[in-house]
């Protein structure tokens, strides 16, 4: 049988970085390079506070949006915290647990799984970001730790909304930002993904792990990405630091193109 058609999704993870005049020649010098094939997308995280005034200037075949972060609920008194609702005409895709998050900021499944349904309730695709860390993957619990913040992550997505989830697997520890970050071989990188596939078939049904999206991060860059998005289950990549440089990130698109007919 045919294997499933999946887009390849590269994401720009701009974290916090750039003021907004940056940001913008940013784009500007981005919009000029990157040309994405058909079957390749495209896709900017900038700070959320750069959102709005991008949106206005990106142009939107060539790149979508995605915030970094959000809170779940949609209006209300939750001072200096930005929705999903209100990013809604803005963004196409919201993160969701990215490990700085996580580890940084203390965020837990229980408010994990609001953010996914809160963003499927806007209409936003979610991309929920999982993996574990070093230590974690050391006592060899990566199988366990991948399970339980899916179905952490996942609880309130229905088999219908499961179509507009995205997962990104980051190993943690090949983050590029973490202490001691070593590379995650293509290898290990296709074992997560795989099982990732398996708990979603197990949770959604086959075609729900056969048509998922799942992007691979962790210091991937013009020269890594070939490797990791031939990888049999990779749809794309969560790019952080090199998609702060307009020709490192232009690379990674381009081993993407190179992949589509
Ligand atoms: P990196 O970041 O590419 O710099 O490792 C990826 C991420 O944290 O999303």
């Amino acid at each position: 049988m045919a294997e499933t058609k999946r887009k390849k999704t590269i994401i720009a993870n701009w974290k916090m970085n750039f003021t907004m005049h940056e940001a913008s020649i940013f784009l500007h010098k981005l919009s000029d390079k990157v040309k994405a094939k058909r079957g390749v997308e495209v896709v900017l995280a900038p700070s959320i506070f750069t959102l709005q005034s991008l949106s206005l200037q990106v142009k939107k075949r060539q790149f979508k949006l995605a915030a970094q972060n959000f809170y779940w609920r949609d209006f209300g008194a939750f001072t200096g915290e930005v929705s999903i609702a209100q990013l809604k005409g803005i963004v196409d895709y919201g993160m969701v647990g990215h490990s700085e998050r996580r580890h940084i900021f203390g965020e837990q499944d229980k408010d994990l799984r609001d953010k996914v349904a809160a963003a499927l309730r806007s209409g936003i695709q979610p991309i929920l970001c999982i993996g574990e860390t070093a230590n974690e993957r050391e006592f060899g619990e990566t199988g366990d730790v991948i399970y339980d913040q899916l179905v952490g992550g996942l609880t309130q997505v229905t088999s219908e909304d499961m179509k507009n989830v995205l997962i990104a697997y980051e190993p943690v520890w090949a983050i590029s930002t973490t202490q001691n970050a070593k590379p995650c071989t293509p290898e290990d990188a296709e074992k997560a993904v795989e099982m990732i596939r398996e708990h979603i078939r197990h949770l959604y049904g086959k075609k729900a792990g056969d048509e998922v999206r799942v992007l691979f991060g962790g210091s991937v860059d013009g020269d890594n990405a070939a490797g990791y998005l031939g990888v049999k289950g990779v749809d794309g990549a969560l790019v952080g630091g090199a998609s702060l440089k307009v020709d490192a990130f232009n690379s990674v698109v381009e081993k993407a193109n190179a992949l589509v007919s």
